[in-house]
């Protein structure tokens, strides 16, 4: 290898060495809960009604038929039909307090796909997910894996602000999503991930671990394995709040990266 690639190498591996040592230092932390141990039902068969007209959730050459004209072709556009159908939903009650409701972001064909707990009080008044300091770290574990933020797909296992007293106006008024609300928005997640086809999903935090999963364990014991979800491959680990809360959690976070870094790797999906 010449000098000057060997030192270009040599720099890019000390920024980001330099990126996984400075996740999060400086937060200054505020507790969120978050309950390891709530049972989680998965999906609800009887729940099509908002999008069941346009929409079918088990066929899958029928499915998104009136939204999409070039099936599997323009997953962007198909996307934006799928947000835009979800705007006013009201299928739970976390609909009637929320302000916006936060669909997710990123690329539409992203090969990774990172699915978080669900949006807080700066992502409920920007209508982004991931955004306040959570979402901060977050950019940066996506930076230190050799991503760009835009170039993954990031969303929320439920779409709306999970509030503890009813008013979006209140700072750290977060909790977790309930079952049943879990359980209605699920399977519009379930659509977001079959149009968009990631080759791998990285679950943020008990929630998403355990809902997906359909488990009953704690995120401590599924954290750093490799599971299949609708055929996909899914590793969970912490949630970027547990690691404000937490720095020690980084370490296995980062150890958690690089299997899923491998993985792509190895199959040949790796930019
Ligand atoms: N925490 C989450 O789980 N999701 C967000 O969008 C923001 C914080």
């Amino acid at each position: 290898m010449k000098a000057s690639r060997f030192l270009k190498v040599l720099k890019l591996t000390k920024t980001t060495l330099s990126e996984y040592k400075n996740w999060g230092e400086g937060e200054i932390y505020k507790a969120k809960k978050i309950v390891n141990n709530q049972t989680y039902s998965s999906d609800n068969d009887n729940d099509k009604e908002i999008l069941q007209n346009d929409i079918s959730v088990s066929e899958p050459q029928a499915k998104y038929s009136s939204i999409q004209s070039q099936p599997s072709q323009d997953t962007g556009k198909t996307l934006e039909a799928l947000k835009e159908k979800l705007k006013n939903c009201k299928d739970c009650p976390l609909g009637e307090h929320r302000l916006n409701c936060v669909f997710g972001e990123g690329d539409s064909n992203a090969k990774l796909m990172f699915i978080g707990e669900g949006p807080g009080y700066d992502e409920d008044h920007q209508g982004r997910p991931f955004i306040g300091r959570a979402g901060q770290l977050l950019t940066k574990i996506i930076e230190a894996m050799g991503y760009q933020r835009q170039e993954v797909y990031i969303t929320n296992i439920v779409k709306c602000h999970p509030m503890k007293e009813a008013n979006p106006e209140l700072r750290s008024n977060d909790r977790p999503p309930l079952p049943e609300e879990t359980s209605k928005c699920k399977k519009y997640l379930d659509m977001q991930i079959d149009i968009i086809k990631p080759k791998i999903i990285i679950t943020l935090g008990a929630p998403s671990s355990k809902t997906l999963l359909n488990s009953e364990k704690t995120i401590s014991d599924l954290r750093g394995e490799f599971f299949t979800y609708n055929g996909i491959t899914l590793m969970p680990t912490y949630h970027p709040a547990a690691l404000l809360r937490n720095p020690s959690l980084k370490k296995p976070v980062w150890e958690d990266m690089k299997k899923v870094i491998k993985f792509l790797k190895e199959k040949g999906f790796s930019r």
